[in-house]
C-alpha cells in the first residue's frame, strides 16, 4: 500500500508519504522547536498555532514531492503540468494513495486535534480509509524504515523484525518497555514511574542552563567532557537500577543534578568545564538505567529482537553502549535503531505503522486522545 501519514502529536508538524511500510517516498518535518527553544520548553498553545499554520503547507509538500519523485506529471501528460497544484495533487491521490494514518495520541491537545481533525477531512474529501495510530506504537515502527536514499532503486529489503521482540521507546514524554509477539501484539512489561527519559534530558538540561531539547544539548556538552578536566567527583544516582523489575524512575536525577548545581554555584564553581562533567554524568545515569533493565528484560524473555525507539534513541552513547552489551551476550539477537532523524517525531513511522496494523475506522469515530498508553489500541 502506499500510505500518506500526518503526525501533529508535539511541536513538529509532518506529513509523509510510505510504500509498502518501509520504502519512503516523502518526508517532511516542520518544527517549531526554535521557538520552544526561546521559551524554554514547548508551551503547547504556540505549538498548536503553529500546526494550523502549517498543516495543509507540510501536506501539500510530502504530496507535491511525491508527485516529482515518481514523475506522476509526465504520466499525466503536458495538460498536468499546467494544471492548478491542487487538481494534480487531487488526480495523484486518487489514483496512487490508499489510506491516510494519523497519530491519535497521546500527546498535546491542541496539536493532536490539528492533525486529527486535517486528516479526518481529507479523509472524507477524498474517500480514503483512515487509520488512527498511537504514536508510541508508531516510533516503534521506524525501525521498518530504510533510508531514503534506495528509493530511486527498484530493489529494497525486507525489513521485518522476527518475533518475539522487546521494545523500549524512550521519548519526550514516555519511557516504555514491551514484548511483541506480533503486531498488535503487545504486552507491557515495564516503564516509568515518574518523568520520562527524554523529559530528564530536557529538565536537567534546563538546570544546567542549556537549550531545549535537552537530549541534545546534554549529547553535545558531554561530547566535550575531558577526563583530565575532572576537579570534582560527580556521580549521580542511577535510579532502580538494582532492582528486581523493568520500571524506571528519573525525577530523583533531576532532583540530584539540581542539588550539584547549586553546590557548585556556591563555590562558584559552576562553569562550562563543570557543566560539561555533569552533562556526561546525566547522560551516563540515564543511560545505563535504560540498557541495564532492557538487558535484563532481553534475557528474561528470551527474545529474537531488540528495538529501540523514540527520541532519545537518537542519542549515539545510548546506542554505543546496546550494542556493545548485545554483542556480548551469549546468545544471537538482532539490535535495531532507526537513523537518528527519524527517532525523533515524524510521519514516515506513523504510515509504517498504518501499514503494518492496518485498521482502517470510519472518519467520524476518530478523536484525538492525548491520554492513550502503548498498550490502547492493540
Ligand atoms: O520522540 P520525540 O521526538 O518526541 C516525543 O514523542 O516526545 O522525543 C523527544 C525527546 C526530547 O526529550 C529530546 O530531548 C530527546 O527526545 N532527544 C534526545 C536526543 N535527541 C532528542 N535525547 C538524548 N539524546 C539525543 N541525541
Ligand atoms: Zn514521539
Amino acid at each position: 500500500m502506499t500510505i500518506l501519514g500526518i503526525e501533529t502529536s508535539c511541536d513538529e508538524t509532518a506529513a509523509s508519504v510510505v510504500k509498502d511500510g518501509r520504502q519512503i517516498l516523502s518526508h517532511v518535518v516542520a518544527s517549531s522547536a526554535d521557538m520552544h527553544t526561546k521559551s524554554g520548553g514547548v508551551i503547547p498553545e504556540n505549538a498548536a498555532r503553529e500546526q494550523v499554520k502549517s498543516i495543509i503547507p507540510v501536506i501539500q509538500e510530502t504530496l507535491l514531492e511525491t508527485i516529482k519523485l515518481l514523475r506522476y506529471e509526465d504520466i499525466k501528460g503536458k495538460g498536468a503540468i499546467a494544471s492548478p497544484q491542487h487538481s494534480l495533487i487531487a488526480d495523484f491521490v486518487r489514483d496512487k494513495i490508499d489510506a491516510i494514518a494519523i497519530t491519535a495520541g497521546p500527546g498535546l491537545i491542541g496539536s493532536l486535534l490539528v492533525g486529527v481533525e486535517t486528516a479526518k477531512t481529507l479523509a472524507a474529501v477524498w474517500n480514503k480509509p483512515i487509520v488512527p495510530v498511537n504514536h508510541l506504537v508508531g516510533h516503534i515502527y521506524a525501525n521498518m524504515l530504510v533510508p531514503e536514499n534506495t528509493v530511486h532503486s527498484t530493489q529494497y529489503t525486507e525489513n521485518n523484525p522476527k518475533f518475539p521482540a522487546i521494545a523500549l521507546v524512550v521519548s519526550g514524554g514516555h519511557t516504555d518497555l514491551v514484548l511483541m509477539k506480533g503486531h498488535r501484539k503487545l504486552e507491557y512489561i515495564g516503564g516509568t514511574r515518574d518523568d520520562a527519559a527524554g523529559e530528564a534530558f530536557d529538565k536537567t538540561a534546563r538546570l544546567l542552563g542549556l537549550p531545549y531539547p535537552g537530549g541534545p544539548s546534554i549529547a553535545a556538552k558531554a561530547a566535550k567532557y575531558k577526563i583530565e578536566n575532572l576537579k570534582f567527583k560527580i556521580r549521580l544516582p542511577r535510579p532502580m537500577i538494582e532492582e528486581d523489575n523493568f520500571d524506571f524512575s528519573f525525577s530523583g536525577l533531576k532532583t540530584a543534578v539540581l542539588r550539584e548545581v547549586n553546590k557548585l554555584k556556591d563555590a562558584q564553581q559552576f562553569n562550562n568545564i563543570t557543566i560539561q562533567q555533569l552533562s556526561y554524568d546525566i547522560q551516563e545515569a540515564i543511560t545505563d538505567v535504560l540498557v541495564e533493565k532492557s538487558l535484563r528484560a532481553v534475557k528474561q524473555c528470551g527474545v529474537k529482537t531488540f528495538l529501540l525507539a523514540g527520541g532519545v534513541a537518537a542519542n549515539k552513547r545510548l546506542t554505543e553502549k546496546f550494542k556493545f552489551e548485545i554483542g556480548h551476550l551469549d546468545f544471537d539477537i538482532d539490535f535495531r535503531v532507526p537513523l537518528p532523524k527519524f527517532c525523533t517525531d515524524n510521519a514516515s513511522y506513523i504510515a509504517a505503522c498504518a501499514e503494518y496494523n492496518y485498521h482502517p475506522v470510519p472518519w467520524k469515530k476518530i478523536s484525538a486522545n492525548p491520554g492513550l498508553t502503548i498498550m490502547d489500541n492493540q
